[in-house]
Order: C-alpha cells, then structure tokens, then sequence
C-alpha cells in the first residue's frame, strides 16, 4: 500500500471546490490515509465508499443526484400527501401530456418510485407471451438488461457499428437496423416488442438520430412489432437532434420530443435523470399500442402489480413532494437555455479531457464523458481481465474523486468452471455529471486528477476481484485487491 499512497501524492492544476456543496459536512476535507482507510474498507468498490469523503466531485452518477431548482423546492411545498389523488398526481399528468405530446385520454400513465421498476414490471408480464423471447435494442440499460434476462427472456444490443469507431460520428447511440431487420426475419415470433433507450447510456451516453427512430418504426411496422423507448434522457437526446440533425435546427425541443415520442407505443423512463428529480419513474403504455392485442389483460395485471409492490395507481412509490418535483423538472428539462447550459458544460468538461490526452470517446454524450479504458492503458502490461477500469476509479478515490466502471468488470462474465472472463465489446470508464451541480471548475479538478494517474499508468497495479466475481450484477457487490 506504500505504492499506492506515493502514486496517489500528486498536486493538480484546478484544486477541489467542496464549498460549492453547501453543506457544513462538507468543508471538513479528508485525508489521503483517512481514504485509504475508507478504501480498503469498501474493497475498493466505489458504490461502497462514503460519498461525504468526495470533495473533489461525486461523478459516479448523473441519477438522482440533481439539485433541484427554486421553482422545484416552491412546488414541493404546493404539494400534498394525500393516500389517494394528490394534488401532484393531476400536475404530473399534466407535464406528461405537456412534455411528451401525449394525449392524457390515449395513454395509461404507471408511476414507479424509479425506472427499473417500471421495467421490471413491464417484463414479468411480457415475458409470458411465449418462450424463448428475446427483446432487441440499440443498447441495454444494465438493470433493463438485467431485468429482462431475470423475467427469462433474453436482451440483445444492437450497436451501430460507428459506435467503437475513433471518428465523431453524430449518432453513434444508434440502433443498428440493418442488424434489427435480419433479427426479425429471422425471430418475429419470439420478439415481443422493440427498445430503443434515448440516449444510448451502455452505448457512451450517445444520441439517437430522428431519423433512426424512424426507421426502426417502420421496420417494427413492417414486422407488426410495438417499438417502446427507455426514455430516460430524453430532452439530452432532442438537443442533439435539434444540432446534429439538419432537418430539425429550427424545431423548438418542444416539439422534437414530441415527434420522437410520437413514434412509440410507449416508453419506460427513470425520472431521476431528465426527469430532474432525486426519486421516481414511469411506465407509459399507449392504449392503441399493438401491444394490447395481444397481452390483452396487460393493463390490469400491471395496475395490480403496482399495486402489491408500490402503492396505490395515483401515487406509485412517490411521495407527493417527488410528484410535484417531477411535474415542475419535466417542463424546465425542455427549455433550450437550461439544456444548453447542461450539455455544454459535458462537453467543455470532455473537451478539457481530451486537450489533456486523455482518451476519450467523441462526441461527447449528453451526461458524461466515457473514458476509453483498453486506450488509456495501451502500452502497459494491464490486461482486459486486470480490470484497470475498476483500479482506476478506485485509485480516484483518494483523491476524492468517485467516477464509474462500465466495462470489463461491470459488463463481463466470468465462467467458474472454465475459471475465464468472457469480456465485453466496450470497456469505459464514466465521469456522470450531475445536474444543476457542478461548476465546470470542479470538472477540471477531476480531469486533472485523470491526467496524473494517466502519466502514471504503467505504475497503476492490477484490480483482482476478492469477492463477488462469479456474482450477477457484480459490480454493485464485488470487493478488489490492488496489486
Ligand atoms: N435505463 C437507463 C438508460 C438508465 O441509465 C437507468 C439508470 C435505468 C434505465 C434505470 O433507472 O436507476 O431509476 O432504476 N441509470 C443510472 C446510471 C443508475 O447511473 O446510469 P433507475
């Protein structure tokens, strides 16, 4: 461990900004040996290590980590927490309709208290149409993933080829369709329905292009199939259409969400995300969807799945205060000025990055900035299955910096018997920025901490997994040595 504090003693550039956490716990700054300390304790899993000891930027998640604004905090107060049809309830329903375009009579709103509920919910009943189902997409949340596979289907990325490509192609979040139309040809049967999550968060947090929602639309027509969108970064999603996609640069966002959402049969999305809330999330299936022809009591049987696990149908697993909240993000996440200021900061933060040589994909995504993990450690002895990713982002730790693996370990499998990994086709690091939160000053502090590790990456010791490595959804559970 000696190594690993002189590797970690480094000054940087920008320093730490903790006050900018308004909050008295958070001026106290720590100690390299107190979050050494911290670190051994947590095995070096970050979702296990004391987010009060994050001075340096808390980027491990863009979810639920959003400071709400003023009109957010006025309208918790307007709220109730009545049992049965608060005063939120008929807000929200009203931003639903408002935001996603969405005529309140011609669609059944489900509220969860976050999307893999919704999901989850979504796929126990689907998965009973049938054996051997398979459900593509253009990338798979992992939970979504998760959730799927759980219910006994199976879940299949589709990722555009540009995706693992250095060039910057604009939409690399998107589905590969020439990829969907054989797997439908191939598999109608067995394929109840089609996703495709906006923006591509498993695919480097990028956009997916109107114009490829709709051509996965008519290719699910052709093939009589509901296509649903996990929503979750939605307005992240239209801003790069309104700039990427010459068709629509005078379109209000407005009006691009409503256009892509006119495109589904329904959609699940966390509202953590652009729903600019710390809890909630919806399932939304449109009445008309080709979905209920075939799942006929569909509607009924998640009403009283929602029930059992969540609360009663006006409510969900929200308080009254999360309603209101989220009625109040969802009209602020479609205003031009705000999204703006939100995207670009990732993207002057990515930039940053990649002045520094970090390598980085590009464009940038709408929440984060991925770091290319078998690109940062080219010309070191680090291997795929060392998982550098997870030494990485443990190492940030002590500089109070938490950022993601989304890689090797996190998407990989290992195989007990044959005792080998099978690994994944994208092995990213991911600096989530939260909203409303940071100033880019802080960003820098974390690029800068990045920097140094990445002069010192020959110096940076392997991660090997001491618990958890043959586990499902591993790395939430797992603990490392670094050596
Ligand atoms: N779908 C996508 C694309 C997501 O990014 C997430 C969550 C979910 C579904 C599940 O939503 O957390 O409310 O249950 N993503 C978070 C992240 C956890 O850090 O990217 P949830």
């Amino acid at each position: 461990m000696k190594d690993v504090k002189s590797l970690m003693s480094f000054e940087t550039v920008h320093a730490p900004r903790a006050y900018v956490n308004a909050s008295v716990r958070m001026h106290h700054v720590f100690t390299l040996e107190q979050r050494m300390k911290a670190a051994l304790a947590a095995g070096w899993n970050v979702f296990q290590f004391p987010s009060e000891m994050l001075q340096g930027g808390d980027l491990l998640s863009d979810s639920g980590t959003t400071t709400l604004t003023a009109e957010q905090l006025a309208a918790m107060f307007l709220g109730d927490e009545a049992y049965g049809s608060n005063y939120g309830y008929f807000q929200l329903l009203n931003s639903f309709e408002q935001t996603f375009g969405i005529p309140l009579d011609e669609m059944e709103v489900f509220l969860f208290h976050q999307g893999r509920a919704a999901e989850h919910a979504l796929f126990r009943f689907i998965s009973r149409g049938g054996s051997n189902l398979v459900i593509p997409s253009n990338g798979h949340f992992d939970t979504t993933h998760a959730n799927i596979e759980d219910s006994g289907m199976t879940a299949v990325n589709l990722f555009d080829h540009h995706l693992r490509q250095a060039e910057d192609y604009p939409f690399k979040g998107n589905m590969d369709v020439r990829a969907l139309e054989v797997l439908l040809k191939k598999n109608a049967e067995n394929i109840p329905m089609v996703f495709l999550t906006i923006t591509n968060n498993t695919g480097g947090g990028q956009p997916v292009s109107l114009e490829n929602i709709e051509q996965t639309r008519k290719i699910c027509n052709r093939h009589d199939k509901p296509l649903f969108l996990d929503a979750c970064r939605f307005a992240e999603n239209a801003w790069f259409i309104q700039q990427r996609e010459k068709k629509y640069s005078k379109m209000k966002i407005s009006k691009i969400v409503h256009r892509m959402f006119s495109l589904c049969d329904g959609f699940t999305i966390s509202l953590k995300k652009d729903g600019l809330s710390n809890m909630g999330g919806a399932l939304v299936i449109r009445k008309n969807s080709r979905l209920l022809s075939k799942y006929k009591t569909l509607l009924n049987d998640i009403r009283d799945h929602q029930i059992l696990v969540e609360g009663h149908p006006t409510y969900g697993g929200m308080s009254g205060r999360d309603i209101m909240v989220v009625a109040e993000g969802l009209k602020t996440v479609v205003q031009e000025q705000y999204l703006k200021s939100r995207v670009t900061q990732v993207e002057r933060f990515g930039e940053y990055l990649r002045k520094l040589g970090i390598p980085v994909m590009a464009p940038f995504g709408g929440h984060a900035v991925y770091i290319d993990v078998d690109k940062f450690f080219a010309g070191t002895k680090m291997k795929k299955e060392d998982f550098g990713g997870i030494s990485l982002t443990g190492l940030l730790l002590l500089k109070g910096v938490r950022l993601c693996e989304l890689g090797a370990f996190a998407f990989g499998k290992y195989d007990p018997v044959k005792k080998t990994e099978h690994s994944p086709q994208n092995n990213f690091v991911r600096c989530a920025v939260p909203r409303n939160k940071y100033e880019i000053e802080d960003l820098f502090y974390v690029a800068d901490c990045i920097k140094e590790l990445y002069e010192r990456k020959k110096n940076i010791p392997k991660a090997i997994p001491v618990y958890g490595r043959d586990l499902s959804l591993r790395h939430f559970k797992a603990r490392f040595r670094l050596e």
